[in-house]
């Protein structure tokens, strides 16, 4: 069989270990998706700062010229932000290339137009570490529950924040001191206003929403607060109340299942609930359907070699669909339920 090419678009945290985890575990890749994998082009800004062990013939400035290459099978997109991500996505599947995306703030903002291109194409377009990092989310919610009925979301979706917020709680740290602790431990955006002003959950919220309740929530519809507010005295009301502190994305069908609404902001819940034990920068994504009833996901939501774990998922899961002839499911899988701008706070 011949070998299916990869382009890796990015090789900054998550990327280069992307393309280690290609290499360490070429056999076993190969064996599940029924052809080996090949990587075929890295596109990188800094070609100087690429990580040891990445081939330098492959390394290229010209991320455009490689997505448009025309014998490359799958993207993988781990750049971030919206241009030229988005620019290089849609040129990839009119290339013909199925895309992964780690890209929270680009699936976020563009997810229905991006699926609307991957469709008209015939390709897939599949972002697992978007949202959570390594934990399994999107097919989960998406696939395993789509018999179910998703009523209500409530996520711990940024590590950074809940770095904060768990090192303020138990060790009485500062704020900024933890902050440098997360982002030295590679768990901060490169512009942390991102995470500690909830952007990067909200985004998180919109993308889980959407695929939650079948319907496009855009990233405007999400209210949003960030923590930067809490304070030590917060920390002490809670814990007479018998609770602790969250930065939480709650995404919620109404009462009447006729619209959904999505919301991120510091909550308090009660320390008996599963969610206030997520420490550190783990995530956790609580979720209740009708039939299934109460479902907890858990595991590192940030980081370099989880991210890239669930990057890996979703190369062999688009693999297997190339071979097979198959694409995921698109934006079809969206009916239109109205999103409420916001819901009661
Ligand atoms: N900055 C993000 C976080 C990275 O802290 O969760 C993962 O999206």
């Amino acid at each position: 069989t011949r070998p299916l090419k990869v382009a890796l678009l990015g090789c900054g945290v998550v990327g280069s270990e992307v393309a280690r985890i290609m290499t360490t575990h070429a056999a076993d890749l190969a064996a599940r998706i029924g052809a080996p994998v090949e990587l075929a082009g890295v596109a990188v800004r800094r070609p100087d700062k690429v990580r040891e062990g990445i081939d330098p013939a492959l390394v290229t400035t010209d991320a455009t010229a490689l997505v448009k290459r025309g014998d490359i099978d799958v993207v993988v997109e781990v750049i971030g932000g919206i241009e030229p991500a988005r620019t290089l996505i849609t040129t990839a599947f009119a290339h013909g290339a199925s895309v992964v995306s780690a890209n929270k703030a680009l699936i976020a903002q563009d997810g229905a137009a991006l699926h609307a291109a991957a469709d008209e194409h015939g390709k897939d377009l599949y972002y697992e570490a978007a949202v959570a990092g390594a934990i399994p989310l999107i097919r989960p919610l998406r696939e395993s529950l789509a018999g179910d009925k998703v009523n209500r979301v409530l996520g711990i979706v940024n590590g950074t924040t809940n770095f904060i917020l768990d090192a303020m709680d138990s060790t009485g740290a500062g704020y900024q001191e933890a902050l440098d602790e997360a982002t030295a431990l590679g768990y901060a955006e490169a512009d942390p206003t991102a995470d500690v002003e909830g952007f990067d959950a909200a985004a998180k919220a919109a993308i889980l929403a959407g695929i939650a309740f079948h319907t496009r929530v855009r990233l405007d519809d999400v209210y949003r607060e960030g923590m930067t507010e809490v304070t030590s005295a917060d920390f002490a009301s809670a814990k007479e109340m018998g609770c602790t502190i969250k930065l939480l994305a709650i995404c919620e069908r109404a009462a009447d299942g006729g619209s959904v609404t999505a919301r991120v902001h510091p909550a308090m819940i009660p320390l008996s609930h599963p969610l206030a034990n997520v420490r550190e920068a783990y995530n956790a994504v609580f979720v209740e359907s009708d039939a299934a009833g109460q479902l907890m996901f858990y595991g590192p939501g940030a980081g370099g070699s989880p991210t890239a774990s669930a990057v890996l998922g979703d190369l062999v899961a688009v693999c297997r669909n190339r071979l097979g002839g198959a694409t995921g499911p698109g934006e079809s899988a969206y009916a239109a339920l109205p999103v409420s701008p916001m819901g009661d706070v």
